[in-house]
């Protein structure tokens, strides 16, 4: 039986698949390679380049992959302010690509999809920490095209029996242990990559957007969850789902949150950096504090994180850093 994840290239979805692999699964991996990486795939995997809107090349897959026990997909654009900028690029890919993936896996008879939705499709929260049960109301396109796709497979489940898991990620970090893979975006844009590439000297510095929210220093809070506990909830999704349990919903986080000013000074602490910084004005459709309530994933798919200390998985974020100072390098940049 055979896994297909679709963005397999991608920084959360190359670490599932490496995680599969060392679980000892039969992968198959899609990704278009706009934002994924080659290198970052498992070469245990095999690997299809082609894009999920793209019905035919779907077909062509399922039809070479004939024993498929799940799908598990990350191919999606995650830009927060790129998505307020240009909205129809996420309803077209994130949303629309589901649409095309669940029409062909209905008619290849896939019934198990684990898919990334995320913190984004709560908006601002009414109450910390975020449970499943409360409001979705997204403050961005990109938390919108998200929910869009939650309550597309909602549908999809009740009139096809296609089964699915949507993992609502808070604010993800970190690399794998021994620095082999790790987080590469072109441009980068989320903070801790950000802080690390001025710790080594790629930027000038930091600049935190807004300091007027109603938090403990002014700066935005978010919760941090590790790559590799991110991956291992996946795997935990699949199995629950081969174990013939419903649909659901699960948060993935840490239930701690640290404010963009406490991320800052972890870093300068793991790296040993000063890392200068800079006040900001606010970046558009930054709700202010997101933290998870995730003790339903710990109970139901008994999910374990390894990483509870947010300086360690800055650790494994700078050790990749350190050891691929240019990342991937495969996009032909000097
Ligand atoms: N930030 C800065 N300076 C920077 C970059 C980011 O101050 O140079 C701040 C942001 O304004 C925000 C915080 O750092 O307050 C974290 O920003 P990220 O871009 O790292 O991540 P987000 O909080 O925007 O994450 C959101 C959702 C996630 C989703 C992610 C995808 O909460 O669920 O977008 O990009 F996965």
């Amino acid at each position: 039986m055979t896994v297909v994840v679709l963005g397999g290239a991608g920084y959360i979805g190359s670490h599932t698949v490496d995680r599969l692999v060392e679980k000892g699964y039969d992968v198959a991996v899609i990704d278009n390679l706009i934002t994924g990486h080659r290198a970052a795939v498992n070469p245990k995997a095999r690997f299809y380049q082609g894009d999920i809107r793209d019905r035919g090349f779907l077909d062509r897959v399922f039809g070479t992959e004939t024993n498929v026990e799940g799908v598990i997909h990350f191919a999606a654009f995650s830009i927060v302010p790129e998505s307020m900028e240009n909205p129809l690029k996420y309803f077209d890919n994130n949303t629309g690509g589901m649409i095309t993936l669940l029409e062909a896996m209905k008619d290849h008879d896939i019934k198990r999809i684990i898919f990334s939705s995320t913190a984004a499709t709560y908006g601002e929260p009414k109450q910390i920490p975020i449970k499943e049960t409360d409001p979705q109301i997204p403050t961005n396109p990109y938390g919108e095209s998200k929910l869009c796709m939650e309550k597309i497979i909602k549908w999809a489940d009740k009139a096809y029996g296609i089964k699915f898991v949507a993992l609502r990620y808070f604010n993800v970090a970190g690399a794998k242990d021994d620095g082999s893979i790790g987080e590469d975006h072109h441009p980068e844009t989320h903070l801790v990559p950000i802080i690390l590439q001025v710790a080594a000297g790629e930027r000038d510095g930091l600049k935190i957007f807004g300091t007027d929210y109603p938090t403990k220093d002014g700066t935005n809070v978010r919760d941090y969850v590790h790559v590799m506990d991110l991956a291992d909830a996946h795997i935990l999704a699949l199995e629950y789902l081969k174990d013939g349990h419903d649909s659901d919903a699960f948060n993935l986080g840490s239930s701690t949150g640290f404010s963009n000013k406490e991320i800052l000074e972890a870093v300068r602490k793991a790296t040993g950096q000063p890392i200068p910084a800079e006040d900001a004005p606010r970046r558009a459709g930054d709700p202010s504090t997101l933290i998870a309530a995730s003790d339903k994933a710990r109970k139901i798919l008994g999910w374990k994180p390894q990483y509870d200390d947010v300086e360690e998985i800055i650790r494994t974020a700078w050790n990749w850093k350190q050891s691929h100072p240019k990342g991937y390098n495969d996009r032909g940049e000097a």
